[in-house]
């Protein structure tokens, strides 16, 4: 048994608390958050122990491992503390909003050789993850093109739009790690961004609609779109296409009933709501997998190392929205 703990009681904290509870070879030894009251319900809700403190999670042998699903500013001195700890670790996207301070993290802990996973959620994802297979087995020839759609139901609340880093570092992040997935390095990229869809978002200097075209090392070509507002839901789709075909992986229906009628065909439910609903088999297969990188002692991936990569793609498309140039990644 794997002793975990978890930091972070809020959102995504609650999904991770669930899975790490549930699982066979883990024991959720305790829960930490600064909200006492959010991590009592959530060891309540799980059957586990709230701890005092950090310093009480890292001191505490039985912990092997400590999951970190706090605020994205508290990112980097967990990641700290819990590699002094000589804890492994699972953390959730991105590291840290500042790629200077992400990097020096790293400078910080690597001679302590840490093991580290980010949380890049949509790797685990069975249809995103099969479609990689897939391609990976030369089922349609040479990529050559990607197409990422990415756009949530409705914009997260102004409050949380002034913390977020903007758009392309809170949510094209998870794209830009999906066409490193699935393509490997990428060399350029050119972002577009407009405010189309609340004013107040335009106000704090933020976009809520983006396109952006990147180009890979292979020489395929990706395109993300991104939109901060969707009135059918959360629209997650993955296109690529190859010298031999497509392969596509679409989005995931309530029920797989279809109604036909006089007014229209092949009507279906809603699709997922939000990330909770859409990637809860993703979220689950993630600790699977990092639990078993900690049993087997090895390097998990997404490393720290495509944590980073992220972040400087997310930086690369701030420079290039503001400059209305191609930016070229070192
Ligand atoms: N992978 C995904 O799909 C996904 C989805 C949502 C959020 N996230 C990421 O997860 C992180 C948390 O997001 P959220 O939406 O759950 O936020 P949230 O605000 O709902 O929860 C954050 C929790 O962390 C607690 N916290 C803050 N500082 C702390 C500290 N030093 N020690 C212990 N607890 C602390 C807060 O009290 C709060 O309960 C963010 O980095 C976010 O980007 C990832």
């Amino acid at each position: 048994m794997i002793g975990m703990a978890l930091l972070g009681c809020g959102r995504i904290g609650k999904v991770h608390a669930h899975n790490l509870a549930r699982h066979p070879a883990v024991k959720l030894e305790c829960v930490y958050d600064v909200m006492t009251c959010a991590a009592e319900s959530t060891a309540r809700d799980v059957g586990t122990r709230c701890a005092r403190s950090v310093d009480e999670v890292m001191a505490d042998p039985a912990i092997q491992a400590v999951l970190i699903a706090t605020s994205t500013d508290t990112h980097v001195a967990l990641i700290i503390a819990a590699a002094h700890a000589h804890k492994a670790v699972l953390c959730e996207k991105p590291i840290d909003l500042d790629l200077a301070r992400a990097k020096r993290c790293w400078n910080d802990i690597a001679s302590l050789q840490p093991t580290v996973m980010i949380g890049f959620n949509r790797r685990f994802d069975p249809s995103f993850r099969s479609l990689r297979e897939r391609l990976g087995a030369g089922e349609i020839g040479v990529p050559e093109l990607v197409i990422i759609t990415s756009r949530d139901p409705a914009p997260p609340p102004v409050a949380y739009i002034k913390t977020s880093g903007g758009i392309f570092r809170d949510m094209t992040i998870h794209d830009f790690d999906m066409a490193r997935y699935l393509l490997g390095d990428i060399l350029e990229l050119q972002a577009f961004g407009a405010n189309l869809v609340d004013p107040a978002i335009g106000e704090l200097g933020d976009i809520d609609t983006a396109m952006l075209v990147l180009r890979a090392r292979s020489g395929a070509l990706v395109h993300i779109d991104n939109s901060r507002r969707c009135v059918y839901g959360y629209d997650q789709r993955i296109e690529v296409f190859g010298s031999k075909g497509m392969l596509r992986a679409g989005n995931q229906h309530a029920t797989t009933v279809e109604s036909w009628n006089a007014a229209s065909t092949r009507s279906r439910d809603l699709i997922e709501r939000f990330f909770i609903e859409r990637y809860a088999a993703a979220y689950a297969a993630e600790i699977d997998y990092f639990a078993a990188c900690v049993r087997d002692r090895k390097t998990p991936s997404p490393s720290f190392a495509d944590g980073i990569s992220a972040l400087e793609l997310a930086e690369a498309a701030v420079q290039s929205l503001h400059s209305a140039r191609t930016v070229q990644l070192s």
